[in-house]
């Protein structure tokens, strides 16, 4: 039997934060739809943050309610980046929780606006509480490798604050390459040297493709033992705090290269591609990562195929846009 990939989908959260048109709630409740049809099991819905801060997250408790009573069979996630997005999550039913720790200092000023060791405090007072509660935690140790402001990431930082979390309780570490600009030699060294300390099992990578290199540190990172690999569809994405954070690694792409190298991941690629089509009608631009024009070519190869899904589906929400 091939071994399993778990993938860590981002799109209605990383995929959406950063877009400059509100996406209505009715949308992404459509797409977390589509998500799922295509058999992911595991969605980052939301995050309870500032609606000041960030406006299209705004309708996280309708969104997070929607996707759970729609779909029992998913675990879905809410990102939060301090106690009060701690407690709106559990209140809109959260019953796992992503909490960002910012290991850099200027980062943490503009993404949390605490310093760095306050953030790492809150973050493992939060997986503390959510150990305590019942909840499914991650933590994201962000960046893990290279800050949009002071370059690399001390190894040392980073392996303090995973213990730091592994002590609190965190079910989850995932290892944040926020802005893209890691390579696989140091994706590879990070895993391992983490993995060493804990469970590979509980350890996951969050990757953008900025430079091109999601899928060759996807592949150093599952070269390290590391099972859980985060994604986003259509490689839609980026941080609203960080400059240069583009696009995350694209689900679709994730998944072409995982099983193609064995691993079993319960996607299914074209209804993948139905929801990168329905993204893009969303955000209304080109949407794909690497393999897109290959999907493109294909497609257009094979007009009676099952890729060749138009965007049918997406009348209405054309329409409301
Ligand atoms: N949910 C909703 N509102 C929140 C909130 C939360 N979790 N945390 C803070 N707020 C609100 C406050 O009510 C206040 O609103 P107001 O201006 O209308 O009075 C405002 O945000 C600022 O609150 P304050 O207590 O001064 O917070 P802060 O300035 O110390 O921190 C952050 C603000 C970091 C919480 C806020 O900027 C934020 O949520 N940023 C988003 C970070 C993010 O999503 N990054 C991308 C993913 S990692
Ligand atoms: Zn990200």
């Amino acid at each position: 039997m091939n071994e399993l990939l778990t993938i860590y989908e981002v799109g209605p959260r990383d995929g959406l934060q950063n877009q400059p048109t509100l996406v209505s709630g009715r949308d992404k409740t459509a797409l977390i739809g589509k998500l799922v049809a295509a058999g992911l099991g595991h969605i980052e819905a939301t995050s309870f943050v500032s609606p000041r801060a960030v406006p299209q997250m705004a309708d996280a408790p309708d969104v997070l309610a929607a996707a759970m009573n729609n779909h029992s069979e998913v675990r879905f996630s809410a990102l939060v980046v301090n106690p009060r997005g701690y407690h709106r999550a559990r209140a809109a039913g959260a019953q796992s929780i992503a909490v960002v720790a910012v290991l850099s200092e200027t980062l943490a000023g503009k993404n949390n606006r605490m310093s760095a060791q306050d953030s790492v405090a809150m973050a493992a007072d939060l997986a503390g509480r959510a150990h305590r509660e019942g909840v499914a935690c991650r933590v994201y140790l962000a960046p893990a490798w290279v800050c949009p402001y002071h370059g690399a990431v001390p190894q040392p930082t980073v392996l303090a604050a995973a213990d730091r979390m592994w002590q609190a309780g965190v079910g989850q570490l995932a290892l944040a390459d926020t802005i893209g600009h890691a390579h696989p030699l140091e994706v590879g060294r990070l895993c391992e040297k983490v993995a060493s300390r804990c469970d590979a099992s509980r350890l996951a990578v969050h990757l953008h493709d900025t430079q091109a290199l999601g899928l060759a540190n996807a592949a150093a990172a599952l070269s390290a033992g590391i099972r859980t690999v985060d994604a986003s569809i259509g490689g839609l994405g980026g941080c609203p705090f960080a400059p240069g954070a583009a696009g995350n690694l694209a689900t679709e792409d994730l998944v072409l290269m995982a099983e193609k190298m064995g691993f079993s991941t319960g996607v299914d690629l074209d209804s993948l591609w139905r929801a990168v089509d329905f993204a893009q009608a969303l955000v209304g631009r080109d949407l794909g990562g690497r393999t897109a024009a290959w999907w493109r070519s294909h497609r257009r190869a094979t007009p009676d195929s099952p890729y060749n899904t138009d965007v049918a589906g997406c009348g209405s929400l054309l329409r409301d846009h």
